[in-house]
């Protein structure tokens, strides 16, 4: 996940007088909703495939970018760690459909490995049997534990070979490359999937593949690439879903859309336009960036107009936003059966001008500056602050941007940091509580949200951040050699939540904290006691054999010995 610029502390210091005043408590902290979800509402846990799987070159499996990325040299990650085991989840399926039964989720949402399935990326090259059976098997896994499929088409791992050869998604032939993925995978697993992700918060994946470089293929292209890379893959969005509309749906009746992750953004002063307007900018440049194109035809006008002034101040002839054909506007537009949001935090948003000669950049284009309060509660991830209100706010915005679509929300969720072997997650239990209320507020004002889906399953390989941010449910214990899950306390309050659908009453909801931290503390000393559980494991993978070759020396001396005697 995430790094959104950093938000300097100058900021956070100036922020502190200007919002004292006005903003102490928003009025929705104040009153947690009691009531329950609307009847067949599905909760969820999901993850992604190269942050999970490992197994990066067995079976037939092709190397992705992320592959290359991690194996490219010092600093590209933290700890320069890589996913070639990450969670062990290729060798783990069984195990792993165990905790999401446990968890009581209605569906799981993971994402597939383009290169596991077709190794260089094309079709016409070569199809990968043996990655095509372990997805259809792990389906038909998850389906006969009643838990349901939402799959990802896309989650950032593209095949290393498209990179090197095209430039990946600098490349309109990329359009053709997913859309012939897509169709595989709707011919070969869409008799038992019925609800797609084609693409996992492409917004991310542009802006730090193609404009910081932080990500995979680590491009610095700035002010340009993201927003090609973008367009790309907002058309390969679109023929995906025409294709499933033409070609699948009256079979298989599905449904295909996108997720798109944005954080809230909140004018520092809601009285003055400035703010206002830099806020909604913010939310245009972060969501409506694919969902406008999507669900109206186009960019939106005012990173049309931005992006187009400053192009021209910098001398460029044409902007650096490229422009979709009146034809490509409506083939474009509509397609989306649902609208998959992530959630994760909030910021405060001012304006700001950057002068043009800066050079052409995202940040730049923006002109404004994101803020935190430092009063919110932070997490693990330094950029990530507790802020729930802010999660009902984007929920009403999407609602009404939109056109009231159905939405699900694909990731929300909390991390812990670094060594920190805790598996009594209180701050997780209280991220989880606040912001699913918020949700709950938000369906109450009459968003059609159908699903929420919590991030995520497992402590996973998080990108730039190595092992160090924990999102997961279960604590995975990475230092050894079987990748061993713990559940963590928030296991058994989301759990609660799942059954009752929601927060019934206050004596309940209550008592499930105490519970959930009950159990914890026994899961710590499992945990705890875990070391010397791997070194008696040692001595019968070390110590046995040593002593049996002995055995076998000695008695091979003796028999030498003996037969030396009888001479
Ligand atoms: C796209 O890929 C083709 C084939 O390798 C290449 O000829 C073309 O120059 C590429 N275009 C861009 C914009 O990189």
């Amino acid at each position: 996940m995430k790094p959104v610029p950093a938000v300097t502390l100058w900021w956070v210091l100036l922020l502190v007088p200007r919002l004292g005043a006005t903003r102490t408590g928003s009025p929705e902290e104040a009153s947690f909703y009691y009531g329950t979800f609307p009847l067949g509402f599905s909760w969820g846990v999901g993850s992604s495939a190269f942050q999970t799987e490992g197994a990066w070159d067995q079976d037939g499996k092709g190397a992705s970018i992320w592959d290359a990325f991690t194996h490219s040299g010092k600093g590209k990650v933290l700890g320069d760690e890589t996913a070639d085991v990450a969670c062990d989840g290729y060798y783990k399926v069984q195990e792993d459909i165990l905790l999401l039964r446990e968890l009581h989720v209605n569906h799981y949402r993971f994402s597939l490995s383009w290169p596991r399935i077709l190794p260089t990326g094309i079709r016409a090259d070569q199809v990968n049997q043996e990655g095509i059976k372990f997805y259809s098997d792990f389906i038909d896994a998850l389906l006969g534990n009643n838990v349901t499929p939402i799959v990802t088409l896309y989650h950032w791992d593209l095949p290393q070979l498209l990179q090197v050869e095209y430039g990946g998604w600098q490349n309109i032939s990329m359009t053709k490359y997913f859309t012939d993925y897509a169709n595989l995978c709707f011919e070969v697993f869409g008799d038992r999937v019925k609800h797609w992700v084609t693409f996992s918060d492409p917004r991310k994946m542009a802006e730090k593949g193609y404009e910081t470089g932080h990500h995979a293929p680590g491009l610095k292209l700035h002010g340009t690439g993201l927003y090609k890379a973008a367009h790309h893959i907002i058309k390969a969005h679109a023929q995906a879903w025409h294709s499933y509309h033409h070609t699948w749906r009256s079979k298989q009746q599905g449904l295909v859309g996108i997720s798109l992750n944005c954080d809230w953004g909140e004018p520092v002063d809601i009285s003055n336009p400035k703010d206002v307007e830099a806020a909604e900018r913010y939310l245009q440049f972060c969501l409506g960036w694919f969902a406008n194109p999507i669900y109206a035809g186009d960019y939106p006008q005012v990173m049309k107009e931005h992006i187009g002034r400053k192009s021209a101040e910098q001398g460029l002839d044409v902007s650096r936003l490229p422009e979709f054909s009146l034809q490509e506007k409506s083939y474009i537009k509509g397609t989306s059966d649902f609208l998959g949001l992530g959630h994760f935090t909030t910021r405060y948003i001012t304006a700001k001008n950057y002068p043009s000669r800066q050079g052409p950049s995202y940040q730049n284009d923006r002109d404004l500056i994101e803020l935190v309060d430092p009063n919110w509660p932070d997490l693990g991830s330094t950029w990530l602050y507790s802020v729930p209100w802010g999660f009902r706010r984007l929920l009403n915005f999407a609602q009404t941007q939109y056109g009231d679509p159905p939405m699900y929300v694909m990731e929300n969720g909390a991390s812990q940091k670094l060594h920190s072997t805790h598996l009594c997650d209180k701050w997780r239990i209280q991220y989880l509580k606040g912001y699913i209320n918020e949700m709950l507020k938000a369906i109450k004002d009459g968003a059609h949200i159908k699903g929420y889906t919590s991030w995520s399953l497992l402590d996973k390989f998080e990108w730039e951040n190595g092992y160090s941010d924990r999102y997961g449910f279960y604590y995975v214990k990475f230092n050894n050699r079987n990748k061993p899950r713990y559940p963590k306390a928030s296991v058994h309050y989301y759990k609660k939540i799942i059954t009752a659908n929601g927060f019934p009453n206050p004596r309940e909801v209550k008592s499930w904290y105490f519970k959930a931290l009950e159990t914890c503390s026994i899961n710590n000393q499992m945990l705890a006691a875990e070391p010397l559980l791997s070194h008696m494991q040692m001595a019968t993978e070390i110590v046995v054999p040593t002593v049996c070759t002995l055995c076998v020396l000695i008695a091979a001396l003796l028999l030498m010995l003996l037969l030396q005697r009888q001479r």
